[in-house]
């Protein structure tokens, strides 16, 4: 199993694209990752924390006030187990927050208190063309790739508003490949390759 052992925070902010978190749940449970879902107040207007924790088969965490954790840290407590976060959709605000180092709601201030050099960020940006084309966006996310997060997508085509272009969250299937393709071996990174077309004899 492709993801066997591996402790996922799936975090969701607010966009169409939640829906897409359900099914993305399923697709990781199935590769036998383990699915923390993490969800701001706006990802709730969306897809509810029911189908989210039935999924997961797991408690959803979405207040950084939940009494739940017993040293009430949920922030805190919630990476510190994991091997990646992965937030899908991740909202144009949301990254703006990132970007600048918010932390006024659970997802941001995790992402922040999360240990960042054994707990990557893989962010699935996911928005309206025109939103991902704005000038304050592709700066957050060029940011956001300088301090060391992974920009998975986003893709192109039809979009929830009737418009067509770049800003499509990627499919289910393509971010659990794009998970999978995280965790492997990089056996040749940092190797430098020359490939010469040379003649046949
Ligand atoms: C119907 C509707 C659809 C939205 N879709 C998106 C979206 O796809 N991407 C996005 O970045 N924001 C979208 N928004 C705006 C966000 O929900 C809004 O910026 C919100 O504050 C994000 O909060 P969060 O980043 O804390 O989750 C949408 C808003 C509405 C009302």
């Amino acid at each position: 199993m492709p993801l066997q052992g591996r402790h996922i925070v799936l975090g969701l902010s607010g966009g169409i694209a939640c829906y897409k978190a359900a099914d993305l749940t399923r697709e990781l449970v199935k590769a036998s990752a383990t699915v923390q879902v993490v969800m701001t107040d706006a990802a709730q207007h969306f897809i509810t924390p029911v189908t989210m924790q039935a999924l997961s088969n797991r408690s959803v965490y979405a207040s950084q006030w939940d009494a739940r954790e017993p040293n009430s840290m949920a922030h805190i407590n919630l990476t510190r187990e994991a091997d990646a976060v992965l937030v899908a959709p991740a909202s144009a605000d949301f990254m703006a927050k990132l970007l600048h180092g918010h932390a006024d709601d659970l997802l941001s201030l995790m992402c922040l208190a999360r240990p960042i050099e054994r707990c990557p960020l893989l962010l699935a940006p996911a928005m309206n063309r025109e939103m991902w084309a704005h000038p304050a966006t592709q700066r957050n996310v060029a940011q956001l790739r300088a301090d060391g997060a992974t920009v998975l997508g986003p893709g192109s085509g039809d979009q929830a508003c009737g418009e067509i272009g770049d800003g499509r969250m990627l499919e289910p299937e393509e971010l659990l490949d794009e998970m999978i393709a995280f965790f492997e071996p990089k056996s040749l990174l940092g190797k430098r390759v020359l490939i010469t077309a040379g003649p046949t004899f």
